[in-house]
């Protein structure tokens, strides 16, 4: 038996931006919790809040009402992927891959090899004293993705990690990720575009409504643990991947 409480709870949870007429409601009201060791999918329509739900558990956002209430135990941290990457552009590379590790106290020596590990697997290692700014899109992604790992965190919040990679490294990623997640029971909440991606790596894949987002559906990708990228050659990978895409076009398109 695992550890009885979901990692992630919340409860009636909106939030709105600006006040008065203005407001913008953003998210919900939304019920969502994640057991340890799941891996939750979130998919939906551009702007319908899958960030804002996302900085909310980062403790980025306050509510507007409800709760969110994440529930990490260990030594091992929350660690969050931005949409935007969120790497500091003064450190180097290797230094950005460090900084979490550093934060963590883990001895200079296991600090040193663990990212230079994350960096070798993402493609980074040559760039390792390279300084943001002279790296690419897809690069730059990788580095906050390699931060990330390299953490190996109890709870791994990711804003459409892989967005700016190309197909072949994406998958590659993502076959990286479903390995690591089961390996070490990683919690992880995971917003993507893709529904290819949410059908592979996802426990449950929520689709989410236009703004303001809510959950509309709730589909579990008929996988065995532990899975590989395998999966997507399957039937039953083509048909829920059809399935998903008919609820989501019904919320793409604006009213
Ligand atoms: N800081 C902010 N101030 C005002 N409005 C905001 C702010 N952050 C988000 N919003 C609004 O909240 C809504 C949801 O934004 P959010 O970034 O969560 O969407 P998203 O689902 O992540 O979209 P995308 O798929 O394009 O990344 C949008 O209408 C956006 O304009
Ligand atoms: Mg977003």
């Amino acid at each position: 038996m695992g550890e009885p409480y979901p990692k992630v709870i919340a409860h009636d949870l909106t939030r709105a931006f600006g006040r008065g007429p203005r407001a913008v409601a953003a998210l919900g009201p939304l019920d969502l919790t994640v057991a340890p060791g799941e891996f939750v999918c979130l998919v939906g329509p551009s702007g319908c809040g899958k960030s804002t739900l996302l900085r909310i558990a980062a403790g980025l956002l306050r509510p507007s009402n409800g709760t969110l209430e994440i529930r990490t135990a260990g030594p091992r941290p929350a660690a969050m992927i931005f949409q935007d990457y969120g790497i500091y552009d003064w450190k180097t590379v290797q230094a950005n891959v460090r900084f979490g590790l550093d934060v963590q106290r883990v001895p200079r020596r296991e600090a040193d090899a663990r990212a230079a590990g994350w960096l070798s697997r993402l493609g980074l290692a040559d760039f390792a004293h390279a300084y943001p700014a002279t790296l690419s899109g897809g690069m730059r992604q990788r580095v906050a993705i390699a931060r990330a790992l390299a953490v190996e965190p109890e709870l791994l919040l990711m804003d459409e990690p892989f967005a700016a990679l190309d197909a072949q490294l994406r998958t590659i990623l993502q076959d990286e990720l479903l390995e690591l997640t089961q390996a070490l029971r990683t919690t992880t909440l995971f917003i993507t575009h893709s529904l290819e991606e949410a059908i592979v790596l996802g426990d449950r894949v929520l689709v989410m409504s236009a703004r303001p987002g809510r959950i509309i559906a709730e589909h579990r990708p008929p996988f065995p643990r532990p899975r590989t990228g395998d999966v997507r050659a399957t039937p039953e990978f083509s048909a829920l991947k059809s399935e998903l895409w008919d609820l989501l076009r019904k919320e793409a398109v604006p009213a």
